[in-house]
């Protein structure tokens, strides 16, 4: 499963990337808000660290527009992909920029028919945003089983990647990694979290009083 770091934190990309574990970055218009930045200044600084795919998302609800921006963001730096949310226009916007061998994430996914739709127009990559299905109650993972299979059932046509997006908890990554999911967009907070276990931590310190006890020096 690829990692991508789901901000537009310059220092928490930085951090999580000296770690080695950022595949890709995501960004979208309120990690950009938060970010405090210029957008195509902190979308050159992102490219400047990762190698990976970075997503742009456009701003626009039009069509042209979005299509317009998708162009110049791409022009940013060679790993642009260009974030359309799912909408008609955005859609058309997926299918004519991926024509034009430009990657599309197309994202606010929240069913698995967009999703085929998104993988007919020719995406890159599909955002299904489980952790709002989940604040409404509704089974995040479930989408993301229901995607994967369904883009197997034609992965002779389908190539899309499932990238799993609005990621709250640890749980919901391996849940989704045991699913099969490509990618999963994860808050560098996430990332910490899952380094943790209790059992780590109190195995660990009775190591260390059981080794000071020898009254060795290493
Ligand atoms: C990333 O591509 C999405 O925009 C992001 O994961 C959404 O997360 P949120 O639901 O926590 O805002």
């Amino acid at each position: 499963m690829k990692f991508f770091i789901d901000t537009a934190n310059i220092k928490e990309i930085e951090e999580i990337n000296q770690l080695g574990l950022v595949d890709g970055v995501t960004t979208n218009p309120s990690l950009i808000y938060k970010s405090g930045k210029d957008f195509k200044e902190v979308i050159k600084d992102i490219s400047e660290i990762v190698s990976g795919p970075i997503s742009a998302e456009v701003t626009s609800t039009n069509f042209d527009n979005m299509v317009e921006q998708g162009y110049e963001l791409s022009k940013i730096a060679k790993n642009i992909v260009i974030k359309v949310p799912l909408t008609e226009a955005g859609l058309k916007a997926c299918r004519i920029l991926s024509s034009k061998n430009i990657h599309v994430n197309v994202t606010l996914c929240f069913s698995s028919s967009q999703a085929i739709l998104a993988a007919k127009m020719g995406a890159t990559y599909i955002s299904p945003f489980i952790g709002r299905l989940d604040d409404i109650s509704q089974q995040g993972i479930s989408l993301i089983k229901d995607i994967v299979q369904i883009y197997k059932n034609y992965n002779q046509t389908f190539k899309t990647q499932v990238l799993v997006a609005s990621i709250r908890s640890p749980l919901q990554i391996s849940s989704a990694a045991s699913i099969g999911a490509h990618v999963a967009t994860i808050p560098p907070k996430i990332i910490k979290q899952m380094m943790n276990h209790p059992l780590t931590d109190t195995g660990l310190e009775s190591f260390m009083k059981d080794w000071e006890k020898t009254g060795q020096k290493f």
